[in-house]
């Protein structure tokens, strides 16, 4: 495979930074006996497997040095293709990520359909719309591994002209890098021959108990904070933009911008009801990122965009990002069928809960390419430059960020 220079010139700082210690770029990686790469921070480590190239485990130590497991998976990465449930656990959803309308959209005029895979009806038996990519999306395949350090692993993958409906080849690099405290990911992807639609993300479930919390089997008591999203983007009962940017309005449901609290805070609600789709309780909602006001900003200081803590492990995730959205989905549709990794969990608790745990996706504004009063880019094509997602997943303990007695 000829790699276009544009997307190795991009992948170049990740791969010299991959390339500093141990392992040398000629040697072929290795996974472990369970088919999973590791990386090793201070103080965390993360492995990952080439399947939907997805994390596959996160352990970070809680307040009590109890080493805890923060996402849900499986314990080898051959059972990621078995398993018929397919919760995209940890992947990369490619090449467009979250709902496509209709599963049309419009480009110079040209109409393309792609594959449904969500909401079979009779007279659509594949679906009514399109949900991260269609039925063999990126988080369905293996991506190969290119480089594989102490602390940095990279990914690639291609996805040809025609795969799935969408138009032209794409290109994309993922690479991973544990530094210090901080899971950094960089996902860069290039339309080579014809503009298509192009957006990742990182779907991964979070406990931050690790699934271990022997009080609740839920995820409802962690503490969630968005400051910049006083907004999230309306849908219908499937899900799917209706076009309106809502507010959330300070009290409701969707606040978490003005003060911190609780996932499950406002499940007495009446309004939470139908919150995440028909009759659905909680949360599957795409909050915006606000921060035009602020003018030129660093994603890398500004933030965080969201912060995740949990007081029974004492585990605190802050999340900074380049992108104006963030998807936050409440696990709703986990019903205690799908086994927990040995690595989680009590001897009582072998399975994942309903609302057992949290997804959270940095992203742009869901199905932008069918809302172009939006004014997104999300449409790539040969005349672009690449399509660019920065992330970092910054992890501590919330007894660091207490405020010291005050002296006086
Ligand atoms: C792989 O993991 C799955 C799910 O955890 C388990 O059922 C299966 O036995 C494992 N297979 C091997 C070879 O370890
Ligand atoms: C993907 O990789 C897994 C091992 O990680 C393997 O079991 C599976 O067969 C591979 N699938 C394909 C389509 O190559
Ligand atoms: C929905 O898709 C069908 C093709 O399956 C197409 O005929 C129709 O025009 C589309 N509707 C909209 C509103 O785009
Ligand atoms: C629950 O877990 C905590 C932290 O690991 C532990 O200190 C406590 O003894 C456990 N309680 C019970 C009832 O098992
Ligand atoms: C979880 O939060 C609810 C209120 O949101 C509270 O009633 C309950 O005691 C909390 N449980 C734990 C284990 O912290
Ligand atoms: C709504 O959900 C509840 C439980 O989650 C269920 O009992 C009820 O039948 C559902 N209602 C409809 C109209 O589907
Ligand atoms: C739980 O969810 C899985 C996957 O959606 C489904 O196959 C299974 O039938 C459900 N079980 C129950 C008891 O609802």
């Amino acid at each position: 495979m000829k790699w276009p220079t544009k997307l190795l010139a991009l992948a170049a700082l990740p791969l010299a930074l991959a390339q500093d210690s141990e392992s040398s770029s000629n040697t072929k990686p290795k996974p472990d006996k369970d088919g999973k790469y590791w990386i090793y921070g201070d103080g965390l480590k993360a492995s990952f497997i080439e399947y939907g190239a997805s994390v596959s485990n996160l352990i970070f130590n809680d307040q009590y040095g109890i080493e805890r497991d923060l996402v849900a998976g499986f314990d080898n990465a051959t059972y990621y293709s078995v398993d018929k449930q397919h919760p995209h656990f940890g992947g990369v959803p490619g090449r467009y990520a979250n709902r496509i309308k209709n599963s049309t959209f419009e480009i110079d005029g040209h109409k393309y359909k792609v594959k449904a895979n969500e909401n079979p009806t009779k007279d659509h038996p594949d679906g009514l719309d399109t949900l991260h990519g269609g039925p063999d999306g990126w988080d369905w395949r293996n991506f190969t591994v290119v480089a594989h350090t102490k602390n940095s692993i990279s990914f690639t993958i291609f996805d040809p002209d025609g795969k799935e409906g969408f138009p032209g080849d794409v290109h994309s690099m993922i690479t991973y890098t544990l530094n210090g405290r901080d899971w950094d990911f960089q996902m860069v992807a290039l339309a080579t021959t014809k503009k298509t639609p192009i957006m990742l993300s990182s779907h991964t479930y979070w406990n931050l108990d690790g699934f271990a919390n022997n009080e609740t089997n839920t995820a409802l008591n962690h503490t969630l904070s968005l400051p910049y999203s006083g907004q999230r983007v309306g849908v219908d009962n499937i899900l799917i933009p209706t076009g309106d940017i809502l507010a959330n309005a300070k009290g409701s449901v969707n606040d978490f911008w003005s003060k911190p609290k609780q996932v499950g805070a406002s499940f007495g609600d009446k309004e939470i009801v139908g919150n995440c789709g028909f009759n659905c309780t909680g949360y599957d909602n795409c909050f915006t990122i606000n921060r035009e006001s602020l003018g030129n900003f660093d994603w890398r200081t500004e933030g965080p965009v969201a912060t995740l803590s949990s007081d029974w492990s004492g585990i605190q995730l802050d999340v900074f990002t380049d992108q104006t959205a963030f998807q936050v989905y409440s696990c709703g549709g986990q019903n205690g069928s799908m086994a927990l990794k040995k690595t989680q969990g009590t001897k009582k608790q072998r399975t994942i809960a309903k609302y057992g745990c949290l997804v959270l996706e940095v992203q742009d504004y869901i199905d932008g390419i069918n809302h172009p009063e939006w004014m997104r880019k999300q449409i790539w094509g040969p005349e672009d430059g690449p399509y660019v997602l920065n992330a970092k997943y910054r992890f501590s303990l919330t007894s660091e960020h207490k405020k010291k007695p005050c002296s006086k």
